[in-house]
């Protein structure tokens, strides 16, 4: 018997995408096979990782633990589409400049944690930040190089207001 489908349409990165799509593909599946967007990681599946982040609606959400049917209607961004839209440039400099990534498969949840952070918090302490981030693993870094970079980019922006 063939897999139940769904029809659904919503917006992922400003584009408009209606498909078909497998009643039971996760969302960060159908983004990685069906759209190309492989920069959204796939770790334990179960929800623990954060490999697999992505926004909807404007939070972010796990990707491995929502169906692709479940986004009709919503806005979806990846990391392909917030990181063109240069909103996140200093947080992936800062990365880059602070050893905060190594192999870099944390790291598009590990970006898109940390944003949605300062867009709430914008002066987080360090223990605020490894909280925030604390659904986020890393097996490479020590989390140390990550927190700095987040510290440092909330200092910048608050120097930048000033
Ligand atoms: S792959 Fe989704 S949380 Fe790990
Ligand atoms: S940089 Fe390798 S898992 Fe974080």
């Amino acid at each position: 018997m063939s897999e139940p489908r769904v029809d659904i349409a919503f917006t992922v990165n400003g584009e408009a995408v209606r498909e078909s799509v497998a009643a039971r593909k996760t969302l960060v599946d159908f983004l990685r096979e069906d759209l190309g967007l492989t920069g959204s990681h796939v770790g334990c599946e179960h929800g623990v990782c954060g490999a697999c982040t992505v926004r909807v609606n404007g939070v972010i959400v796990r990707g491995c633990l929502m169906l692709a049917a479940q986004c009709d209607g919503a806005v979806v961004e990846t990391i392909e589409g917030v990181s063109d839209s240069g909103d996140i440039a200093d947080l992936q400099q800062a990365f880059e400049k602070r050893n905060a990534l190594q192999c870099g498969f944390c790291t598009p949840g590990m970006l898109l944690t940390a944003a949605e952070l300062l867009s709430v918090t914008p002066r987080p302490g360090r223990a605020e930040i490894r909280q925030y981030l604390s659904g986020n693993y890393c097996r490479c870094t020590g989390y140390h190089a990550i927190v700095d970079a987040v510290e440092a980019v909330a200092q910048q922006r608050a120097g930048r207001k000033a």
